[in-house]
């Protein structure tokens, strides 16, 4: 399958960091055992990977602005181009050798996603879409799961944790989803969730308190491999509330729905 020059672009840059990122996570498991632990290790590794996309997406298009989870906001002298970025999704996996972790580049045109890379380097799983182009999975095209049913469907979401997320909320929402479904999975990496939608190794996937660099990438991969993503509410300001609800078009309406009961006051 021939990418386009812009994938290439974005392959190179995921790729690149993604080998400095698994030789990092190969040096977490001997931090372990470390009184003081991986974490200053891997926050360095974090901002390594994001120098090294940053280093290789300006040289090959100069003058496009940035959006990355640790520089944040780096405005361009092209207004219309804006690369979203995550060095690391999955922090917590790396840093407890759990190797469920990525790299998410997406690129905004004029306000729109239009090319979307993820890449778990140790499972050397690429993902990558374009616009109007489909999306493959270490180049086979992709296509969202067919089942239609909750009592069939593998569903992932996020859980709130220590210091973040609403987490009544989330307990509400379980309480009515977690019956009806044939199996719920958190894998702790947003990115990947949203690229194993699009691949159908989930049916469906929902959380709240997301950033767009967490979905920006992998909400064009669902889209282009047939599937449905909106908020909570069915609108499309996913980017804009953080909240994100996705699958095929059966399983998505059955997410909502649910969800919307469970946001119902007793
Ligand atoms: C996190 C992961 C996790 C999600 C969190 C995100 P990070 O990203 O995507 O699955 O539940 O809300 O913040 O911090 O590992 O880049
Ligand atoms: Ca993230
Ligand atoms: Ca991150």
């Amino acid at each position: 399958m021939a990418r386009s020059a812009l994938l290439n672009v974005m392959v190179k840059a995921a790729t690149k960091a993604g080998r400095t990122l698994a030789r990092d996570f190969g040096e977490v498991e001997n931090l372990q055992v470390s009184r003081k632990g991986p974490g200053d290790f891997v926050s360095a590794a974090d901002h390594r990977a994001e120098e090294i996309i940053q280093e290789v997406l300006a040289q090959a298009r100069p003058g496009y602005g940035f959006l990355m989870e640790e520089s944040g906001e780096i405005k361009g002298k092209d207004d219309q181009h804006r690369w979203i970025v995550d060095p690391l999704d999955g922090t917590t996996n790396f840093l407890h050798g759990i190797p469920i972790f990525a790299i998410s580049i997406a690129l905004e045109r004029q306000g729109q996603i239009v090319a979307g890379v993820i890449y778990n380097p140790v499972m050397d799983e690429l993902y990558t879409a374009e616009k109007g182009n489909g999306a493959f999975a270490n180049d086979r095209r992709m296509r969202v799961a067919g089942r239609r049913e909750l009592t069939d469907a593998v569903i992932g979401t996020g859980i709130p944790h220590l210091g973040r997320g609403e987490h009544g909320r989330f307990l509400l929402e379980m309480r009515h989803i977690m019956g009806e479904v044939s199996g719920i999975r958190r894998c702790g990496a947003a990115a990947i969730d949203l690229a194993w939608v699009a691949s159908g190794r989930l049916d469906g996937f929902w959380e709240h308190n997301l950033k767009p660099w967490d979905m920006a990438a992998g909400l064009l991969m669902i889209r282009e491999a047939g599937g449905y993503a909106s908020d909570v509410n069915g609108r499309d300001k996913i980017l804009e509330t953080g909240s994100v609800v996705a699958g095929n078009e059966q399983i998505h309406r059955a997410l909502l729905d649910r969800l919307k009961s469970a946001a119902k006051p007793a």
